[in-house]
């Protein structure tokens, strides 16, 4: 169940038991996107009438997004995947950093909070651990609009100017297309008097759902999944009912999953554009794609060696990029995979070589050599989509490998094993329950502990 806290203690005292070489077979239910999910939460900020959610993913990155509505005085009421959010008596206080530690996204609150109430601050969130991760496109598009903004002890404090009662339309370049500050800016110029236009803005699919929910709000917003965004400024927003688009993330590691297992399957709903440069890749490395509707399917056998450089969308995802280095570490012949977007998010290179891959990372670029089989070990997960490739290529190797570091993984797939063993992988998450350390298996899907998360 999403939104309500519970002792989470778990999550330091279980792995994911995997047997691999199995292939996969069948179809993948996708949920709502991770992405789209926290900053639509973060946009009902924005008015005082109720707003329905559909289609919300069960992660915990979501039930930490919650936990921050609800200090801010948020009503929050869940069933199954719909989130109904009341955010009528919100008191603006300065989040809690325990609250925000380690969520990305409750940073994107900052410019809802401060275009309706005048104010906002918040702590530096952190994140995955994949880069500097600066502020500075979110703080120069703010200071346009109009607001002081400082950092003070690590907490950013926003404000309007004095004697302004509003934000003012105003014209941004950001230097670098941030799928955030694009996010920020557009929730903070919605109210705001008059006309802002962002130019150089990021055209995420995440984003194209914002500007949708934001209009049926009542906002006037152009172009959004365009490299300039118009923003036309209105007195209120009101409520409304909106579904989050599949998580196009989740989609594609599956299909990687498949291609790395050399198998068949289905994955929907999903907007299949929002994925075409990674059909393009898995299919120039050799798997067949069949789009239909809202489905995708994969078929693949030998899988060779292709090129990848991230890019902001519609590039190849940066979110993708781990996963895709798992199915180049055993494909036939070399390839160059160069991250673009963060500095720090190679981290699963050293696990996967410990495994038997042969890869070599020069600043930003690892050359692979694929190699046959991998062996399985024992692997943490670092970050989000390190911990999702790790445990593909323990999908594919010889013996058993045992994958820990699960809080990760809980924070960006909902069900993960799940739909794994729904496709016929062995895996098992195993949780250690006593003080002798003693592992105590439960058939997965089966468990009888209120994981509250998946
Ligand atoms: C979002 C996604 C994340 C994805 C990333 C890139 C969420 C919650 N997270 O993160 O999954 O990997 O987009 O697609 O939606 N940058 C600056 N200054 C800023 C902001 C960003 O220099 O003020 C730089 C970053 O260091 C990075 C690049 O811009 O190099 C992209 O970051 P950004 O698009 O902002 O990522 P997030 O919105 O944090």
């Amino acid at each position: 169940m999403v939104c309500e806290s519970s002792n989470k203690s778990y999550l330091k005292s279980q792995h994911l038991k995997i047997i691999g070489q199995n292939t996969l077979r069948g179809k993948v239910r996708i949920s709502g996107a991770k992405n789209s999910a926290l900053v639509l939460l973060a946009a009902s900020l924005l008015t005082d009438e109720k707003i329905t959610l559909d289609n919300v993913p069960l992660l915990t990155d979501i039930e930490k997004m919650g936990n921050i509505l609800k200090n801010l005085g948020v009503k929050l009421h869940n069933k199954d995947h719909q989130l109904i959010i009341d955010s009528k008596n919100i008191s603006v206080q300065e989040l809690p950093y325990e609250l925000v530690n380690g969520l990305r996204a409750s940073f994107f609150c900052i410019g809802a909070l401060l275009t309706r109430f005048g104010e906002a601050s918040i702590p530096l969130p952190g994140g995955c651990n994949i880069g500097e991760r600066p502020i500075n496109e979110h703080i120069n598009g703010l200071r346009a609009l109009g607001a002081e903004v400082i950092i003070d002890r690590d907490v950013v404090k926003a404000k309007l100017v004095e004697k302004k009662s509003k934000l003012f339309g105003a014209n941004i370049r950001l230097n670098c297309p941030s799928v955030g500050a694009t996010e920020t800016l557009i929730m903070a110029a919605s109210l705001a008097e008059g006309r802002t236009v962002i130019k150089n803005a990021a055209r995420e699919p995440e984003i194209q759902d914002l500007c949708q929910m934001l209009n049926k709000m009542g906002a006037k917003i152009y172009d959004s999944g365009k490299e300039k965004i118009i923003i036309d400024g209105v007195p209120k927003l009101h409520g409304c009912t909106h579904k989050v688009i599949p998580d196009r993330i989740e989609a594609g590691t599956f299909l990687i999953a498949a291609a790395a297992t050399s198998s068949s399957i289905t994955v929907s709903p999903i907007i299949p554009n929002h994925l075409e440069a990674v059909l393009n890749k898995l299919e120039e490395s050799g798997s067949k794609i069949i789009i239909k509707g809202n489905s995708i399917s994969i078929k693949s056998n030998k899988i060779k060696a292709v090129d990848i450089k991230t890019a902001p969308f519609p590039g190849f995802p940066t979110d993708l990029q781990a996963p895709f280095m798992a199915l180049m570490s055993i494909a036939k012949g070399r390839s160059k995979i160069t991250e673009t977007i963060f500095e720090n998010r190679m981290t699963h290179v050293n696990f996967l070589n410990q495994m038997g891959a042969s890869i070599t990372v020069d600043n930003n670029t690892a050359n692979i050599t694929g190699v046959n089989k991998l062996k399985g070990m024992n692997l943490v997960g670092s970050d989000l989509r390190s911990s999702a490739a790790l445990i593909i290529v323990a999908l594919t190797s010889r013996n058993t490998s045992y994958v820990y570091g699960l809080h990760h993984l809980d924070r960006g797939y909902e069900s993960f094993e799940t739909k794994l063993v729904k496709l016929g992988a062995r895996v098992k998450r195993e949780y250690i329950v006593d003080s002798r350390d003693q592992i105590k298996n439960f058939a997965t899907g089966n468990s009888d502990i209120d994981l509250n998360v998946a």
